[in-house]
């Protein structure tokens, strides 16, 4: 995507739209070949989540997005609408980053927020999925003409300290996508990320909170099976980018509650002995039938735990949003 510009509002100049490339289709294959070498050889084998998003597993995520069973979509849309004025007040930001930001649907809301508050002058999506970048990028450019758009493709694990701060920001991280990380990750995550922040900026957190866990099983084990599809949806982008062979159907999706870490895991399990190749790595990947690979963690929280969590890394919790019923939350911290 070029510099273009959107017609101009007497007395304002053009707003402008720009996309940074830091991470292109070569890096992601070159981390996805790293990680999948470590992962498969390993015992027991898992997969990082971010190679999920490719063009089709972003559109299965915005379709999980929208089933019954997946309630932290729509809890966190509520919070934000009841919640958003009074996030943009406390934020005071002229920039709203936002890190995973997918579809960008929900954002809008702080948008709307951030815009009649005042202050807005720049919104920065951040994400590894290029598509789901550009499509965002093209409804917001129809939708806020006056608003300067600068996304970002790039790997939050890897380029926090590189992204723009076109005035003082509101980071965003929402969805719960910092359950992704496993703790000692979360922890480098979140160091890192207050490295990158000037002091008086703001970091607002969408977490899931702990709940009954046959309610979060059942999130993750949908019964239209479009999770499953999301889960195995990794097989086929390990076919397309390192020459694989692997057959989707070989393996079954499971979701199960870990109630020591309270956290979901999302694995993959073998029906019947996999005896598979990746060509690109000159790698052989053999499951014995019942055999996993751990494809994803979920965490989720309780406000006890998180907000020492923010505060070890540097950033200080000032804010709490919640629903009704205590299912997910948004936090808001300082650097
Ligand atoms: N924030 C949106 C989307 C959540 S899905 C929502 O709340 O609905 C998680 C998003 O994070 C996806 O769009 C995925 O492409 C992105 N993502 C996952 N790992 C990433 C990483 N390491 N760096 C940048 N983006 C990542
Ligand atoms: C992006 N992330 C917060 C989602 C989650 O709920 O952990 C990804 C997801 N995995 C399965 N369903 C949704």
């Amino acid at each position: 995507m070029t510099d273009t510009s959107a017609d101009a509002a007497p007395g304002r100049a053009a707003a402008r739209l720009h996309l940074d490339v830091f991470l292109t289709p070569a890096d992601l294959r070159a981390g996805l070949e790293a990680d999948a070498r470590a992962g498969l050889t390993a015992t027991p084998k898992w997969l990082p989540p971010k190679y999920f998003y490719d063009e089709r597993g972003s559109r299965l995520f915005e379709e999980i997005t929208r089933l019954p069973e997946y309630y932290p979509t729509r809890t966190e849309h509520a919070i934000l609408v009841a919640s958003s004025d009074e996030i943009a007040a406390a934020a005071d930001a002229e920039a709203l980053l936002e890190l995973g930001s997918g579809s960008s649907e929900k954002t809008r809301m702080l948008l709307d927020a951030m815009t009649r508050s005042g202050g807005l002058s720049a919104y920065v999506p951040v994400d590894v999925s290029a598509s789901a970048l550009e499509d965002a990028m093209a409804g917001l450019r129809r939708d806020y003409p006056a608003l300067d758009l600068h996304g970002a493709v790039a790997d939050f694990d890897h380029h926090l300290d590189r992204l723009p701060a076109p005035g003082r920001r509101l980071v965003a991280l929402l969805g719960g996508t910092l359950g992704n990380y496993p703790p000692e990750r979360r922890r480098v995550f979140l160091g890192k990320l207050a490295a990158a922040m000037q002091p008086g900026e703001s970091f607002l957190l969408g977490i899931d909170l702990v709940k009954d866990p046959d309610r979060l099983v059942a999130a993750y084990d949908d019964m239209a099976g479009v999770t499953a599809e999301f889960n195995r949806n990794v097989i086929a982008v390990l076919n397309r980018e390192l020459d694989g062979d692997l057959l989707p159907d070989d393996f079954e999706h499971v979701a199960l509650w870990d109630a020591e870490h309270e956290w979901i895991e999302m694995r993959l399990r073998a029906r019947r002995p996999v005896h598979a190749t990746l060509a690109a790595l000159d790698l052989t990947v053999d499951l014995d039938a019942g055999e996993e690979i751990r494809t994803e963690i979920s965490a989720k929280f309780r406000r006890e735990r998180i907000e020492p969590e923010l505060t070890a890394a540097g950033l200080r919790p000032e804010r709490w949003w919640t629903d009704p019923a205590g299912d997910f939350a948004l936090a808001l911290a300082r650097r």
